[in-house]
């Protein structure tokens, strides 16, 4: 498979089925997000990988409404923090940490793409109550917590605004609109 049918393939679906995921697999997403760049390779991305039963309830409890009934399927939650003392601060005052932290992400969530999963980031989630819960570093900062999970077929679960979603063409802007040639 080449890199751009892996992110033409990758979907933000929110379907997932209620099944444990491979310890292996698990790894390797972990494995994809350490090997990120990062600006003076500081790497001040920080993964909390929630899979237990009484741990996934602690972060459904934190997530927003609109998250809650599909998230609460996902076997695994990834709480993806960026550590603000590992940042590479530059002279003019310019950071990096989240720009860092959003480049791990994505490469967690393309080893999650690879293996056939669905791995969706959500920013709707209460930072101050998941904090707590876990007993986050002070210096970390949460950006996204990923649900990952096994696709399904079954979209009974989601509300009706979000069913069939997942077969919608992909929107995005037309490159002429991003994309600047000189
Ligand atoms: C930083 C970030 C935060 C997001 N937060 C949420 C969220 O809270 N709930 C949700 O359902 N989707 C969330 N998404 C998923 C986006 O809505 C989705 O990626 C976008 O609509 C594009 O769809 P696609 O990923 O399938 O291409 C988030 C995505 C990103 C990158």
């Amino acid at each position: 498979m080449t890199i751009l049918e892996l992110l033409a393939g990758r979907k933000a679906t929110r379907a997932i089925a209620i099944e444990a995921l491979d310890r292996t697999v698990i790894g390797d997403l972990a494995e994809a997000a350490r090997l990120t760049p990062s600006c003076y390779n500081k790497q001040p991305w920080r993964f909390l990988f929630v899979t237990s039963d009484e741990g996934r309830d602690r972060v459904v409890g934190c997530l927003a409404d609109g998250n809650k009934p599909w998230a609460l399927r996902a076997p695994l939650f990834v709480v993806a923090s960026s550590r603000v003392s590992d940042d590479c601060e530059l002279p003019d005052g310019r950071r990096y940490h989240q720009f860092d932290l959003g480049m791990s992400v994505m490469n967690l969530m393309l080893a999650a793409t690879e293996q056939g999963l669905v791995a969706r980031p959500m920013a709707g989630f209460d930072s101050g109550a998941i904090r707590q819960a876990f007993g986050l570093d002070e210096q970390d900062e949460p950006m996204v917590v990923v649900a990952v999970g096994k696709p399904s077929e079954d979209e009974s679960h989601l509300p009706d605004s979000f069913s069939g979603l997942g077969d919608r063409p992909r929107q995005r802007r037309p490159v002429e609109e991003i994309v600047t040639w000189k």
